[in-house]
């Protein structure tokens, strides 16, 4: 038995054999014995669009590596910064490559004084945060002249230190204006998600310090969320960058997919779903809502996952290391319901329907005080290391840009008609 497919076009009664290579078959064989026929793919449910070797997902296992690393293990014992140079370079630091990885992100934390004063407080009082960040993120290519030398190896690594040392700044500076608060430079002295809740937090104190449970909480959070192969917004920012733009162009296309609630907004429609549910009492009327085809169960089902999101275990035992110190959030209750009856439930089982990393991490976060419309610029934060690590590998590919086909079922040719005619 050979490792191919064979396709027999009976309109020609020929048969050819396409050879399956990693798991897949080359389009380009395809099109040798049938140009013209397309692979019709709405979603690209079934379409894999690059080789990558940065994240494996075993969906139905349940199983999230980076670079080979299972997650479990990098939440475990690993930090986000360390997390970021194994995503971007393929390999774990050793103490120099950290240290001095370290301290280059650690000085690039701050923001041209113009993205602060002039553009991020020139939105409107109650702009949302996330629609900030996108703009904020495609504004910083304006501010860098050699964003667009993205074939210079030494530029490209620098506009990648700055972007994955200004997104915390960028979202801090965010919700400090949604809130009327001054806005907090960063603090070098501080660890690099010790100092975002100090960005986001500091009040009048001279030095912010974040309780430690905290601070790993949210730096396991941001391990979680780092990367997580070819989905939505890596996609987007695949495709734009496809097209040879500039890195922060590119970023903002992913802030902009991730922002949709079926994707990085679905942790803010999970904790707006717990509070409209409001009572364990409810659990079972919403789910009979959600059968019926009314709602969702935000928080539930992947695209990948037909198993529980390894993410979402992890994201659950975090959770108590944070409720220790906040205080238990009492939606947590509804939540663990939810997920009793919807995992004793046929509608749930049988389209195999799980936990994802969003239906308890939105929990954390409401805990630790970030408000419900900062969810999705939490997860932005990380998801920018898994974004320039795939750019990255795009433009090492030289990547053909991103232009699918289409099957046409429009109208035939037709004669134009002047108004009077019509
Ligand atoms: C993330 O891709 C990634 O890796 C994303 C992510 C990452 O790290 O980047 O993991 C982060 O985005 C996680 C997903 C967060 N989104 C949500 O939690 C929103 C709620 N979930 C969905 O809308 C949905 O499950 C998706 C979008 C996540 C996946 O959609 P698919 O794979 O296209 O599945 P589908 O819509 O085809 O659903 C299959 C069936 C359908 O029922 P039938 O039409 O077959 O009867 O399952 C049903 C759907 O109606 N279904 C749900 C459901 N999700 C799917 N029914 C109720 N509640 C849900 N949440």
């Amino acid at each position: 038995m050979s490792e191919s497919i064979s396709i027999t076009d009976n309109r020609t009664g020929k048969t050819f054999e396409v050879p399956i290579k990693d798991g897949g078959i080359s389009s380009e064989q395809w099109q040798k014995y049938l140009p013209g026929i397309w692979f019709y793919d709405p979603g690209l449910t079934t379409t894999a669009m690059t080789e990558s070797a940065i994240t494996y997902l075993d969906g139905d296992a349940g199983v999230l590596r980076y670079r080979g690393y299972p997650i479990e293990q990098l939440a475990e014992s690993s930090t986000y910064l360390e997390v970021a140079y194994l995503l971007i370079k393929g390999e774990l630091p050793n103490k120099d490559q950290y240290s001095a990885w370290v301290d280059d992100i650690t000085h690039h934390t701050f923001i041209h004084e113009n993205v602060r004063k002039r553009f991020i407080e020139g939105f409107h009082y109650d702009a949302h945060p996330m629609g900030m960040l996108v703009s904020a993120v495609a504004a910083l290519s304006t501010f860098y002249s050699d964003a667009k030398d993205i074939f210079d190896p030494a530029s490209r690594e620098k506009q990648i230190v700055r972007l994955i040392a200004k997104m915390p700044t960028l979202a801090a500076a965010a919700h400090r204006f949604s809130m009327g608060m001054p806005f907090v430079y960063p603090d070098n002295e501080l660890t690099f998600p010790a100092n975002f809740l100090s960005m986001m937090w500091k009040v009048a104190e001279p030095h912010y310090k974040a309780n430690p449970a905290l601070v790993r909480a949210v730096d396991v959070l941001f391990i979680l969320h780092a990367d997580h192969e070819q989905n939505c917004s890596t996609t987007a920012m695949r495709t734009v960058g496809s097209a040879l733009a500039d890195p922060y162009s590119s970023a903002a296309a992913a802030c902009a997919a991730l922002y949709g609630p079926r994707h990085g907004g679905a942790n803010e429609a999970v904790v707006r779903m717990l509070t409209d549910i409001g009572s364990i009492d409810n659990v079972q009327g919403f789910i009979t809502s959600v059968k019926e085809g009314k709602t969702r169960l935000q928080g539930f089902g992947h695209r990948v996952y037909k198993n529980y999101d390894p993410r979402a275990k992890i994201i659950k035992a975090a959770a108590d290391d944070v409720f220790a110190v906040t205080g238990r959030n009492p939606l947590l209750d509804i939540a663990l319901k939810l997920e009793e009856v919807a995992l004793n439930d046929e509608y749930f089982v049988s389209r195999r329907l799980y936990p994802n990393v969003d239906f308890y991490s939105g929990l954390i976060y409401q805990a630790m005080g970030f408000p419900v419309d900062m969810f999705p610029v939490l997860f932005a934060i990380p998801r920018i290391s898994g974004w320039l690590a795939h750019w990255l590998e795009l433009l090492n590919h030289e990547g053909k840009i991103v232009r699918p086909r289409q099957l046409y079922v429009g109208p035939e040719e037709r004669k134009y008609l002047s108004m009077d005619q019509r």
